[in-house]
């Protein structure tokens, strides 16, 4: 059946753009699939790193003469634009490709367009097929295109009884060995790791990826508003990955030494209330490419999050385990009253080694 066949091959895309997360930034995840005139696959391709060839340029590259008469199954609308590569929209045409289905429509202002180009030159165009499962593997990109910020994704991991930390600050390991496996691969989808001062305190974190194959290191980022937390030595300062200490303007403290014969690099961001402007943050993180942020708490800075409507995604790895005290999972977040709650759509529930993985999207978000 012809749509049994769309479907697959969409699905196929929608697998191929995964391959691309965590190293595409700040340009999308695109998978593309192209079969020939009588339905067989004869090309497949995925945006593999910024700067390099599109998806429909690598499926188009794979089907060669094939292409011609045959259909594009590709996850984002094809671009219209000449940036470090052409625009998409055009090789398609020169291929002669004679259909073209898309999953979901380039919001990017920039791009957009790709749609109707084809559809000027006689190639028939559809939208939607799989658009949720096409948007869910984009997401990150997408979000920071509507949103103009990192889409942010918040993990933690908690005790049953909803604790991150034991009362007397000792918090290794709540989680099971697979968990902690398990967000290697999130800290590999994400183009930035983030950490307020106290966790950089408590815990000398190393955030870099481990055991993922291929993976591209994310850009580890301290918050640390006096610049007082991140001491000489500390492992977020190895040559593992890129590190940044985002302090306040007008910090005065031991910037020298925290940072001065390592490679970070250091950012002064204007003060909130409390700590550093979470949106400036956000910006500045933007503004050096950085589309998906992976915040690892702890549950101070990602009540300042949340406070600051900057949380698109929760995973929260509930582990088997009680400690009756200790610190909660999110500090003050603002929300003082039950009706001001943060209700959350559970997206997906998974067992991961002895832990229960949740992940839940703010609603409306
Ligand atoms: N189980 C888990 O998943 C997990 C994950 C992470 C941490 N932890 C545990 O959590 C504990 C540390 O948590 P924590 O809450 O004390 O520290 P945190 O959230 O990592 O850092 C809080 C600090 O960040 C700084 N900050 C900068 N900008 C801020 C803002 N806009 N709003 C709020 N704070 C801002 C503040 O200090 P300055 O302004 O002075 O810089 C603040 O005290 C440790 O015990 C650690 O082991 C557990």
């Amino acid at each position: 059946m012809a749509q049994q066949a769309d479907t697959t091959a969409m699905r196929r895309a929608v697998e191929l753009a995964a391959r691309g997360l965590g190293a595409t930034s700040p340009n999308p995840v695109v998978g593309c699939v192209i079969t020939d005139a009588s339905g067989h696959r004869v090309g497949e391709g995925w945006h593999q790193r910024a700067g390099g060839p599109h998806a429909e340029v690598h499926a188009l590259r794979e089907a060669g003469v094939l292409a011609r008469g045959g259909t594009a199954y590709v996850t984002l609308e094809p671009c219209n634009h000449t940036g470090r590569t052409g625009p998409c929209a055009q090789a398609l045409i020169e291929a002669g490709i004679s259909r073209v289905v898309y999953a979901v429509g380039d919001p990017n202002p920039q791009a957009t367009g790709g749609a109707d180009t084809l559809r000027a030159a006689g190639t028939e165009v559809s939208q939607g097929l799989l658009a949720d499962e096409a948007e869910t593997v984009n997401i990150a990109w997408l979000t920071s295109v509507r949103r103009g910020r990192p889409f942010v994704r918040w993990k933690y991991a908690a005790t049953l009884d909803g604790r991150i930390a034991a009362a007397d600050g000792t918090s290794r390991w709540i989680s099971s060995a697979e968990s902690r496996a398990d967000v290697h691969r999130l800290r590999a989808e994400a183009d930035a790791v983030v950490v307020g001062s106290g966790t950089a305190r408590a815990d000398d974190p190393h955030l870099a990826v481990r055991d993922v194959e291929g993976a591209v290191q994310p850009l580890r980022v301290v918050v640390d508003t006096e610049a007082s937390a991140v001491k000489p030595g500390a492992r977020i300062l190895d040559d593992a990955a890129p590190t940044l200490i985002a302090i306040a303007e007008d910090a005065e403290g031991p910037l020298t030494t925290a940072a001065g014969a390592v490679t970070a690099e250091v950012v002064r961001l204007p003060r909130a209330e409390r700590g550093l402007s979470v949106p400036a943050l956000l910006d500045a993180l933007h503004a050096r490419g950085v589309r998906s942020v992976l915040l690892e708490g702890g549950p101070t800075l990602a009540g300042a999050f949340i406070a600051a409507g900057a949380v698109d995604e929760v995973v929260g790895y509930l582990a088997p385990v009680l400690l009756g005290a200790g610190p909660a999972a999110l500090a003050d977040a603002g929300i003082s009253t039950i009706t001001d709650a943060l209700r959350l759509d559970v997206t997906e529930t998974a067992h991961i080694g002895s832990d229960l993985r949740i992940t839940a999207t703010l609603k409306g978000a």
